[in-house]
């Protein structure tokens, strides 16, 4: 692990909050001495975040919490505000007590999709309660402490949550033909790359990144990379609550690329394999 300012002369204390998550886990497997499983406090109760990270005075919290139910936000969007918006404003102002790096992941959700690719400086401008409730924790990141690391990213799918790979392999056994929109675009994301590259984001300076696998699909696309019995459609066929971005391209401006999601996603079904 390295870590450009006190690395050199003391070893780094890490905490990972919502290490039981999608990417949390993973996260663990590249940061294997932090400070994670069943440890994790409410980030919603501002005391309990407030005195855990000051008892355990880390010098990197990276927050992989959060209510990440798109459309379950529509309908909960009070929760959704407390867990990704709200609580973002008690683990910055920890952080910044303890002098703690904060690494937190937010979201292609936050553009409207009105342009087909988004860079780090694009204006944000939501279209459902997910993304506004993501951006409103990075707005609580950016004024209540300097040395952050946003790190927005978008379609993850990693071995150990629910995610689109597991729906389509489900409902490819399920159905005679499984029906995929066509006309939203994004840059699918294998959380083992995103947590590898989470640590070399650490030692960069602070601000956000948009970090996601090379290469850009349409939902369609990827889901004809994982099973055969596909056929496109539009979104419009589809009654979900919350709208979707058409286009939500994360153009990373600031490091270096990660590998193409076909090949990610190579290793992930070769993983899901050794498993069954
Ligand atoms: N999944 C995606 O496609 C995607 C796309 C773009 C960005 N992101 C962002 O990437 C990050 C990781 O996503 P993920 O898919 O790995 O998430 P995930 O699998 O849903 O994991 C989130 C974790 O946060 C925990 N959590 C929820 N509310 C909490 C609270 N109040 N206090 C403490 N922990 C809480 C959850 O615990 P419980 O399960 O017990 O609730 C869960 O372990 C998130 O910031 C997400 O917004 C995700």
């Amino acid at each position: 692990m390295v870590y450009r300012k006190r690395m050199v002369v003391e070893e780094i204390k890490t905490l990972i909050l919502g290490a039981d998550g999608m990417l949390g886990h993973d996260l663990q497997k590249v940061f294997p001495d932090a400070v994670s499983r069943g440890r994790d406090p409410d980030i919603t109760d501002e005391v309990l975040v407030s005195t855990f990270i000051q008892e355990l005075n880390p010098n990197l919290v990276i927050n992989a919490a959060a209510y990440t139910d798109v459309d379950g936000c529509e309908d909960n969007r009070e929760t959704a505000f407390r867990v990704n918006g709200k609580a973002l404003e008690y683990i910055a102002k920890a952080c910044s007590n303890v002098g703690a790096v904060l690494v937190h992941y937010s979201t292609d959700y936050i553009f409207d999709g009105s342009k087909e690719e988004y860079v780090e400086s694009d204006q944000p401008c939501p279209i459902n309660a997910y993304g506004e409730s993501k951006l409103l924790g990075e707005k609580n990141i950016m004024e209540n402490m300097s040395d952050y690391r946003i790190i927005r990213t978008s379609w993850l799918f990693g071995v150990h949550g629910k995610n689109f790979v597991e729906t389509m392999m489900r409902l490819s056994g399920e159905m005679d033909m499984v029906r995929v929109v066509n006309d939203q675009f994004g840059k699918p994301t294998y959380t083992a790359d995103l947590a590898r590259k989470t640590a070399e984001i650490v030692g960069l300076s602070p601000g956000i990144y948009h970090i996601t696998n090379d290469g850009v699909c349409s939902w369609y696309e990827f889901a004809a990379a994982i099973i055969d019995n596909v056929a496109p459609c539009l979104s419009e066929e589809f009654a979900v609550r919350a709208k979707r971005p058409r286009y939500s391209v994360l153009v990373n401006t600031k490091t270096t690329p990660m590998r193409h999601w076909k090949d990610a996603l190579g290793e992930y079904l070769k993983i899901k394999e050794m498993r069954r």
